[in-house]
């Protein structure tokens, strides 16, 4: 279990920290929502040399922000400097897609930041250090990293998705008129990309007085289910660049924030949460692809939610994220045995 000593800071690790999505994720963990309002932390940030002087700026606001809760920052653009001693390493820094690129060009080049960072895990990082990995590809990066880090846990690997449950969620509360909150166990399967698979088979409303409808009695509209709601839960990233002209940031931040509090201070009973984690084979998922699964936790562990129904219709897709997991995988792995 994490050491969620209340007196003992956590050091907690923040790449990519001069860029958008930080700058709403250290305040956020500054202010105690990530590991509770007892849990004091030292920021390590890291970015790369030409982004120094903004994140001098970042490391001013943060001091200007004056929680209590953050004890120091280590802001650096050193790998080893920011991997030391941390605990938790939320790995947001990514080089991101340009006009005319192929995503092969993005995994190539992603490969080669993930494979340094899972060095530095491994050599520099607490051994019970438990790594987030948001910069995209994210499945295939935190796999990549891990590969790079054989004497630590395999298991203290994971990746985004919890942004894809958040925005499923919301649209199934929009749908049937509830509360975000009274929506549980809608599902991510498989990869933080277009082939993802949000499945609601096992969702449910909790309105009031205990009242319980599964999600799909409660939409009672397979059409809308399977031809507008998949789909837009798959597109809404794009939908948001399109809009912005910028990759959704305090959305993420905030999905960042739901899945380390979870991971770390545990799920309510009964209540799935949707991970990229390393498969155990469960559900015929390949082993050692980061897939994300649902899973419950407790004590700073995850475990995946086992016999779950799976239609043949939710089966088809898990197929088909499986498939793209494996090719990149063996891209990623082919860009690995390649020299430095
Ligand atoms: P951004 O471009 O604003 O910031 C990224 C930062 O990372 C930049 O400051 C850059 O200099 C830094 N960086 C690049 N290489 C680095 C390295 N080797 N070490 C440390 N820092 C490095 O991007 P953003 O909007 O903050 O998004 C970051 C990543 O998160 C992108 O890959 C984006 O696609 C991804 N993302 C994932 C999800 C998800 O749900 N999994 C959601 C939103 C965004
Ligand atoms: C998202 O889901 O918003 C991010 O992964 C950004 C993207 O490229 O869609």
């Amino acid at each position: 279990p994490m050491n969620t000593n209340k007196s003992s800071a956590l050091r907690v690790l923040v790449t990519g920290a001069a860029g958008q999505i930080a700058y709403s994720l250290v305040f956020m963990i500054a202010s105690g929502q990530m590991f509770g309002p007892h849990q004091p932390v030292v920021l390590h940030l890291l970015d790369i040399p030409k982004m120094q002087e903004a994140l001098n700026g970042v490391v001013m606001e943060l001091q200007d922000a004056a929680h209590p809760l953050l004890q120091s920052v280590i802001a650096t653009t050193d790998v080893r400097t920011a991997f030391t001693g941390i605990q938790v390493a939320l790995l947001v820094g990514a080089f991101p897609r340009g006009p005319g690129m192929q995503r092969k060009d993005l995994l190539k080049v992603n490969v080669n930041i993930f494979r340094e960072q899972g060095e530095a895990l491994n050599k520099y990082a607490s051994r019970n250090v438990k790594v987030l990995v948001v910069g995209n590809p994210a499945n295939t990066n935190a796999l990549t990293a891990l590969t790079q880090a054989a004497d630590l846990p395999p298991q203290n690997f994971s990746a985004l998705t919890r942004l894809d449950q958040n925005r499923a969620q919301a649209m199934i509360g929009e749908k049937v008129g509830v509360n975000v909150n009274d929506v549980h166990n809608v599902i991510i399967w498989g990869n933080h990309s277009l082939t993802q698979v949000p499945d609601v088979t096992q969702a449910f409303l909790t309105q009031s007085y205990s009242q319980v409808t599964p999600v799909v009695t409660a939409v009672n509209d397979d059409k809308w289910l399977k031809e507008s709601f998949i789909p837009q839960v798959q597109n809404r990233g794009a939908a948001v660049i399109a809009a912005r002209k910028l990759s959704s940031a305090a959305s993420a931040a905030t999905a960042i924030v739901c899945h380390m509090r979870d991971w770390l201070l545990g799920t309510k009973d009964g209540e799935y949460v949707s991970m990229a984690v390393y498969s155990d084979g469960s559900y015929n998922v390949p082993k050692g692809l980061i897939y994300s699964f649902p899973v419950t936790c407790h004590n700073g562990e995850w475990s995946i939610v086992q016999g779950l129904k799976i239609s043949d219709f939710i089966q088809d897709k898990l197929n088909q994220t499986t498939k793209e997991l494996q090719e990149e995988k063996d891209l990623a792995l082919s860009f690995l045995s390649e020299k430095k």
